[in-house]
């Protein structure tokens, strides 16, 4: 699946604890421009259920734990993301459904552009058949 995958980042460790920079265009594939996190996620949520038209995401699990399915022209595949080291790259057209949160997890996404509703896609059969026309499905 050529439009998502795993990113490890650097750790840096040393007896005060660790740190892992992330650097726009050198650790994250894309010119960052916007920076959100999900936090507070109440048992049994289930967040997402979208894709993006143009926009590129890393997804970091700082704390606790969550999963993520991901559906990119018909192959669909699960990450468990529970490591502040670990991003989760997910480009256009590219559906999401984020869930199991831990009661402490909080995650951060990196994100390629401004917040614009536009380039949501929210309605799943609208998303199957632009990609269908987007890819030649
Ligand atoms: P949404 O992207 O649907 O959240 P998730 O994918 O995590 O379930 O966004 C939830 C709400 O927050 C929606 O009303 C739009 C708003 N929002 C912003 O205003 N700015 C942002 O950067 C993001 C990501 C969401």
């Amino acid at each position: 699946m050529f439009n998502v995958g795993l990113i490890k980042f650097r750790k840096i460790h040393r007896e005060e604890g660790d740190l892992t920079p992330i650097e726009s265009l050198r650790d994250i594939p894309f010119e960052i421009k916007r920076v959100y996190y999900i936090y507070n996620v109440p048992d049994g949520a289930l967040r997402g259920a979208h894709a993006h038209r143009r926009l590129h995401e890393v997804l970091v699990c700082l704390h606790g734990s969550m999963k993520v399915d991901c559906e990119f022209c018909g192959q669909k595949v699960t990450y468990e993301l529970n490591d502040p080291t670990v991003g989760l790259y997910m480009g256009p057209y590219v559906w999401i459904n984020m869930y199991d949160f831990s009661n402490d997890a909080v995650c951060v996404v990196f994100a390629s552009d401004y917040y614009d509703e536009s380039d949501y896609i929210r309605d799943y059969s609208v998303f199957l058949e632009e990609s269908k026309n987007m890819f030649r499905l």
